[in-house]
């Protein structure tokens, strides 16, 4: 028997520069929750940048301190969490966020990402000669593990007070129904 969900908290999932972030904070101070970015705890808890973690001790080691934070997600409720853009592609991160909380991904086109992202420097992975080429790459493969998101937002021609409003409709809904699975 499968355990019921308790939707307590909602979850940003997406893709680097999809705007899980400003979305978050939005959402967030609209509801009086505490809104919580997974990279940051990461950084607090290691006191060192993503991009270190990963030029010296590789992906997989950051991956593992998203799986720890996750599983200690459980017992958490009224936070908005924005999750790196790699944390739901692991589809066991996924179904333990969907214990507590709505799953909402942001989703934009690669093009988009691009631009929003091409002056930044702090996402690793997209610091190598060709940015554009690996957004869509990574995007591709990881497509159907973002379709597996309670909600999928489209975020193009859309401003971040549009998507928070359609994220708290969507939360408040989930409230008097949850969603299953
Ligand atoms: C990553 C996204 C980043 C960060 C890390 C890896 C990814 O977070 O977790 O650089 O794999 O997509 P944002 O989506 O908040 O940029």
């Amino acid at each position: 028997m499968s355990v019921p969900r308790q939707i307590r908290n909602i979850a940003l999932a997406g893709f680097m520069g999809a705007g899980k972030s400003s979305v978050g904070r939005l959402v967030a101070a609209e509801l009086q929750f505490e809104f919580v970015d997974t990279d940051e705890v990461i950084e607090r808890r290691t006191g060192v940048k993503i991009s270190e973690i990963f030029a010296q001790h590789g992906e997989a080691a950051f991956r593992k301190f998203e799986c720890d934070l996750v599983a200690e997600m459980t017992g958490w409720s009224g936070r908005v969490i924005s999750t790196g853009g790699g944390l739901v592609v692991n589809p066991a991160n996924l179904a333990s966020l969907k214990y507590h909380s709505l799953v909402v991904c942001l989703w934009a086109t690669p093009e988009t990402i691009y631009q929003r992202t091409k002056h930044q420097t702090h996402r690793p992975l997209l610091q190598g000669p060709d940015p554009l080429g690996k957004i869509r790459d990574l995007l591709a493969t990881r497509e159907a593990a973002y379709k597996q998101a309670d909600v999928l937002v489209n975020t193009e021609q859309r401003s971040l007070k549009e998507i928070a409003a359609h994220v708290l409709h969507n939360y408040r809904a989930a409230q008097q129904q949850p969603p299953r699975s």
